[in-house]
């Protein structure tokens, strides 16, 4: 059972990180044998990610929806995130190449895929966390209680 931090509680943003958002969408739902094998490798590098401590890689929560999933994960910079994914050591260089070989992006391709990279810099970010266990830019790189110059959002955004 996770930890419930009581209370409000704000991200302590204090240097740019980046919030990388990721999915795929089945268009073909009985070509099982062409989507599982994308998911599955997803669930591979996020492990392969989080045995590494210097890869720049902070936290990831995946989320599934009809059709679609949906990896949230946070990183230290753009260059961590960028180095990872060229690596051709790594899982994720050679599943790129892999899947434009065997899917692709053409017209009735099977699985869809997307990704959004967004750098977060302090004095651009707002959040709020109240009765929750660590989540999100909070659990990534830690909290600070949400009182005196971080009571509201308007003080928050000035601050951090
Ligand atoms: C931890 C999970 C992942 C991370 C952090 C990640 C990160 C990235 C990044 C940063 C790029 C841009 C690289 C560049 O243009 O220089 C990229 C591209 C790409 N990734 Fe991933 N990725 C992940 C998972 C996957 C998975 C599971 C697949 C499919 C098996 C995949 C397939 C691709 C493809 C095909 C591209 C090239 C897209 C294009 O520009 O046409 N990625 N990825």
């Amino acid at each position: 059972m996770a930890v419930i931090n009581y209370g409000r509680h704000t991200a302590n943003l204090t240097d740019p990180c980046v919030l990388f958002l990721i999915g795929m969408r089945v268009n073909r739902l009985r070509s099982v044998g062409a989507w599982v094998p994308v998911a599955r490798s997803m669930g591979n590098m996020i492990a392969e990610l989080a045995q590494d401590r210097h890869s720049g890689f902070l936290t990831a929560r995946t989320w599934m929806g009809w059709r679609n999933v949906l990896v949230q994960q946070y990183w230290r910079s753009t260059d961590d995130l960028i180095r990872y994914a060229s690596d051709s050591n790594r899982l994720h260089r050679p599943a790129w190449t892999d899947f434009y070989r065997r899917i692709g992006v053409a017209d009735g391709a099977v699985v869809g895929i997307w990704h959004e990279t967004i750098v977060l810099e302090p004095g651009k970010v707002e959040t709020i966390y109240g009765s929750m266990p660590a989540f999100g830019l909070g659990e990534a790189i830690g909290t600070l209680p949400a009182t005196g110059k971080r009571e509201s959002a308007a003080k928050r955004l000035a601050v951090n």
